[in-house]
């Protein structure tokens, strides 16, 4: 599957819900969200459906988002079907941790084999302030996920003022275990962009801090840059969106779970399929029109912001 400039699309992330148990500052608004009516969201046979079709049409990559995915009743049967496909290469998710330690080996025996875990402070008056949520399950989760055999990735956003005096201790968790760590510079989406302006943080901070050497191997598709320290056995992600130096390679395309179709991160656009997969349509028209508008990179550079924020678009 190509989009109209060339770049193989093979990556679906799938938001189950934008409900989240936490709050973070620069993500959900403090009230949290409205709950949405039962038929204004996609059921999990629809997703499955969806998915389903995508693979067919070249996608080997799938990755759970949300908010918090765990939150959706039934995620684990999902995750089960998802992997019976064939030709899916690699089943992953994006979580916040918090309900892992209890689900990871039922994740595992489900098929998931990859978990990115958000984590942007190791301090536990710090986290709560991000988070209005407590640290201790999501250690307790990261260690039961690496304990179980899933692959881990710890995913930490910079916020200037924050979390800046932990860049190393966040790094160093690669030293002795099994994981990768991923700086990820704040963008600016939906209705807290200005938060984001404010405690913008770049990842160039990340290498002024530390001594780490260059992964000579580039991953295919990956929005990071890698390096590692010289003896640590996980290696250690910079993403810097604002710089935008992976457009060029993007090779994803997001699905909400009310059934938007969303081309790029950073764009107001979308298709919807909710309605044509209700109405018993064929759907490769509909995605092909969304890979025809998958923009060439975004405009963050130029002050654009989009309306909707990450646990609405889908990590
Ligand atoms: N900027 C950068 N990262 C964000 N995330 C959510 N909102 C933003 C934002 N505005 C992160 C979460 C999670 C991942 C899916 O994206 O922390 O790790
Ligand atoms: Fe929840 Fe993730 Fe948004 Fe934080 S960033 S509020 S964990 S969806």
């Amino acid at each position: 599957m190509k989009d109209s400039f060339g770049r193989e699309i093979n990556y679906l992330r799938l938001s189950l819900t934008d409900f989240c148990n936490f709050r973070c500052a620069y993500c959900m608004p403090k009230e949290g969200v409205e709950a949405k009516k039962r038929q204004e969201i996609l059921t999990l046979e629809e997703i499955y459906a969806i998915a389903r079709h995508f693979v067919q049409m070249g996608v080997s990559k799938l990755r759970l988002t949300g908010g918090e995915p765990m939150l959706r009743p039934g995620h684990l049967g999902l995750i089960f079907s998802l992997s019976q496909l064939e030709s899916l290469k690699d089943l992953a998710m994006t979580t916040n941790g918090s309900f892992l330690s209890s689900q990871a080996q039922k994740l595992k025996e489900a098929g998931l084999k990859r978990v990115n875990i958000s984590l942007d402070s190791l301090k536990a008056d710090v986290f709560k302030e991000i988070t209005h949520s407590d640290l201790g399950p999501v250690l307790e989760g990261i260690d039961a996920a690496l304990e179980c055999g899933l692959k881990v990735k710890i995913n930490t956003v910079l916020l200037k003022g924050i979390n800046e005096g932990e860049i190393e201790d966040f790094a160093r968790l690669t030293l002795d275990r099994p994981l990768d760590v991923r700086f990820i510079e704040l963008m600016p989406l939906g209705e807290r962009a200005d938060f984001s302006k404010k405690h913008f943080l770049s990842c160039d901070r990340v290498l002024d801090k530390l001594e780490l050497v260059k992964e000579t191997e580039q991953i295919k598709g990956s929005a990071a840059t890698l390096y590692r320290y010289k003896n640590g056995l996980g290696k250690i992600g910079l993403i810097s969106p604002l710089s935008c130096n992976f457009c060029g390679e993007c090779n994803r395309l997001r699905l909400s779970c009310e059934g938007k179709l969303r081309p790029c991160l950073h764009s107001d656009y979308y298709v919807d399929l909710l309605a044509p997969l209700r109405r018993g349509e064929d759907l490769t028209p509909y995605i092909l029109e969304a890979l025809e508008n998958k923009p060439l990179h975004h405009f963050l550079k130029e002050g654009h912001k989009t309306k909707e924020s990450m646990h609405r678009i889908g990590g």
